[in-house]
């Protein structure tokens, strides 16, 4: 349709379906066909079931044919659905979750990954993903941390850049592709305490500066549309957000799609207390430029009256529904109402074999390698004996792949069955995955309890480790521990698992640990009793593969830490982009009682951003710089040579960091602004260049001015984010 018919469309509408059109309710609804439960208690009538633009969390090519067809030959209009979910690490086949995929520092591969998810959701007929959720975490106390890219602004963008990439390719037109939904803006990672859905109190310069660049890197890739969140920001919620949402994302970032609220966000406008009745939750998020309700009555119930008490113009209501109607004519809905959705390729494309080995491959490239002394892995085979609730489990999938079947996923003792020098090797429980006193509360219901003689399960571990040569022990956190409303006040593994590690570390000392988490965790007793720590996340549907392929040195991991892992859970939130402060305090210096330090604990994280190990090892020359100079209209060139420097091939990531070492307003002690990935045979030495840009130097300076100031520099280029491998440089005007 060209524009001035879908303008004729709009102008031919009623009321009563512009305001359907900027509600979208759950797929159970339509389901149920009539007006029960939720959507009674919600006060929903059959009319708003029947005028709503879009559905959400119903899948499947035949189910959403047949209910487009329905639903279009009943609309007064004829107005196509829009069929929108969550799809956030795949759809069928299950990719590692994004914390993790953020690990590859491989956008190409993320693309890739994401372009798959896109192929196989279309086909069964969604039009619309809610990804990437481009929120900065700092804080791994908070559940949500698992479908974020991390702690780094810029990685958090290329991560979200590449999603969008995938999902939508050149053209929304094009087949197997899906509109992508940036969320959750803005600010959401950085809820107080680490608590979802708690408050967020964030400066406008570390709004802008660290939290805002992911976003904006979604809408420059051409994100279809933005999802607000939950929480507060300058105490205004975002659904009511008219600073956040016309000022900041559509004119300052210049987003011009489609705005929708998260789940029943404009109801809780009211226990925020910023609306006094649903009518004012309805004028305050459409004023703000929400311009379709996701699962609340506000819209449906409200609008009408607004708009004939002449509370509401009719122009705010006529400028949604313009972005509903043009996002779904830019998805060809009007001509191609059922876009790609179609039985048969479900069948072939979904788990299909190429689809497998892509999320293989970005789970090998997922995993880093924390620790591995006295060279414990490789395993050259049997002489390992497998021992923990990792060891035979399924549940490798993360909290958000609700379209998958955990059926499909290759578990490590799978995989171990599947080769000949690993078949007889033995798989060993030793301890519930949870504690029992602790029940893991799952996404909708808490989790049956598991159903295990702790005694005599610690008793065969114990045996099987002493006679054995090594003993990998596959640890971690539920996978229901982490996602939405899966805050956690404690980062501690379970002790059931901690008393397995010290049973079995006792008997004996070669221990492998696999740790599948969807979060940091505190792991100090595993740096303290295993040699070898294989962080894993939750790798999904080739999980076990992935990971036994690596454990056999088939794969050498090569993946860099997205978010640093906390010394423990008091030291959170941690990141290593932190300002110096007036008393700086490293061993060693001001190491009297002032420093900026704790009593108890480090400074420094575990494990650092950007820190990750290989089965090889890399030599890093000093940092030289094409000149020590630089004006605002030239560039510099600094550059190391690396060297592969062990006996096997693999993959290192150099990382480009600078720092300014005095601005208008305090800055960080470093930022990442670049990263390189190269692969390098035994002995291969490579030189690896980066040209660092006056536009890598700006900042929100004393005025707010996003603007580089003259001055002094550190470069620092290495394999993590504590390198000092550095040399200095000067901007001048
Ligand atoms: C949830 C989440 C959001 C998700 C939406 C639809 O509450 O906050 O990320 O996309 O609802 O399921």
């Amino acid at each position: 349709m060209n524009d001035s018919e879908l303008r004729s469309l709009l102008s031919d509408l009623s009321l009563e379906e512009k305001i359907g059109q900027l509600t979208q309710l759950p797929g159970y609804f339509q389901d149920a066909g009539t007006i029960t439960g939720p959507a009674g208690d919600m006060g929903l009538t059959q009319d708003d079931l029947r005028l709503a633009g879009s559905y959400l969390s119903i899948i499947g090519a035949e189910k959403l044919k047949k209910m487009q067809t329905e639903f279009m030959a009943q609309h007064p209009h004829h107005i196509p659905l829009l069929f929108m979910a969550d799809i956030i690490n795949g759809y069928r086949t299950v990719f590692p979750i994004p914390l993790a995929q953020a690990c590859t520092f491989n956008p190409e591969l993320i693309e890739e990954s994401a372009a798959t998810a896109a192929r196989e959701a279309a086909a069964s007929g969604i039009h619309v993903t809610f990804s990437p959720m481009a929120d900065l975490v700092r804080d791994a106390r908070w559940g949500r941390v698992m479908e974020s890219a991390g702690e780094d602004p810029f990685l958090s963008g290329q991560v979200a850049a590449a999603m969008v990439r995938g999902y939508q390719g050149s053209d929304l037109n094009e087949h197997g592709r899906i509109a992508s939904c940036l969320k959750h803006f803005a600010g959401y990672g950085a809820p107080e305490g680490g608590r979802d859905y708690n408050t967020v109190e964030l400066s406008e310069r570390t709004l802008r500066e660290d939290y805002l660049p992911a976003y904006q890197a979604a809408v420059d890739a051409g994100c279809a549309l933005v999802m607000t969140s939950f929480n507060t920001l300058n105490r205004i919620p975002s659904a009511a957000n008219e600073w956040l949402l016309r000022e900041v994302l559509r004119r300052e970032m210049g987003f011009d799609g489609m705005i929708i609220s998260d789940w029943n966000a404009l109801q809780e406008l009211l226990a925020h207390g910023i609306a006094q009745d649903q009518p004012e939750a309805a004028f305050l998020a459409l004023r703000a430029g929400v311009d379709m309700d996701m699962v609340s009555p506000v819209y449906a119930r409200n609008l009408r009256e607004l708009v004939e008490q002449g509370k509401v113009p009719m122009q705010w209501i006529d400028e949604s529904v313009w972005r509903v109607l043009t996002l779904k004519n830019r998805l060809g809905l009007f001509e191609h109402p059922f876009r790609d959705a179609d039985e048969a390729a479900e069948k072939t494309l979904l788990l299909a074999e190429e689809n497998r080995r892509m999320a293989r491959r970005c789970a090998e490239q997922s995993f880093v390698l924390l620790r591995n002394e006295e060279n414990l892995l490789p395993l050259s085979g049997g002489e390992a004996v497998f021992i923990g609730p990792y060891a035979d489990n399924a549940l490798l999938n993360g909290a958000w792949s609700i379209f998958a079947d955990d059926l499909d996923t290759v578990s490590l003792k799978a995989a171990l069955q599947r080769r000949p020098q690993t078949r007889n090797v033995s798989v060993i429980r030793g301890c519930t995955l949870s504690d029992p006193e602790h029940p893991v509360i799952g996404f909708q219901h808490p989790l049956p309890p598991e159903d295990l003689d702790a005694e005599a399960a610690l008793a065969e571990a114990v045996q099987a480790a002493k006679a054995a040569e090594k003993v990998v022990l596959c640890l971690g956190e539920h996978r229901e521990c982490s996602g939405e409303a899966a805050s956690r006040g404690d980062l501690s593994l379970p002790r059931c698992q901690l008393r397995l590690l010290d049973a079995v570390a006792a008997v004996n000392p070669r221990i492998i640990v696999v740790l599948f988490t969807g979060r940091p965790l505190d792991i100090r007793p595993l740096s303290e009793k295993a040699g070898s720590i294989l962080l894993c996340w939750l790798p999904g549907t080739e999980g076990g593969e992935a990971v036994l392929n690596t454990l056999l040195g088939e794969n050498n991991p090569g993946g860099k830490l997205s978010m640093s892992f906390p010394y423990c859970t008091g030291q959170a939130p941690v990141h290593y982009n932190h300002l110096n402060t007036g008393r700086p305090w490293k061993l060693g210096i001001l190491d009297g009682r002032f420093g900026s330090k704790y009593q108890d604990i480090p400074n420094d994280p575990l494990y650092p951003f950007g820190y990750g190990l290989s089965y090889t090892t890399f030599a890093c020359s000093p940092v030289t710089l094409s000149s020590s100079c630089m004006t605002r209209s030239s560039s510099i060139h600094a550059s190391v040579s690396v060297t592969n420097t062990g006996r096997r091939a693999g993959t290192e990531t150099l990382q480009l960091y600078i720092r300014d070492l005095s601005g208008s307003v305090a800055r960080p002690v470093r930022e990442l602004k670049g990263f390189r990935r190269i692969f390098l045979a035994p002995g291969e030495s490579r030189t690896v260049t980066f040209t660092i840009t006056e536009e890598m130097l700006r900042f929100y300076t004393l005025s707010m001015d996003y603007a580089s100031e003259c001055g002094d520099f550190d470069v620092f280029i290495g394999s993590d984010s504590r390198t000092d491998n550095g040399a200095r440089f000067t901007l001048t005007e």
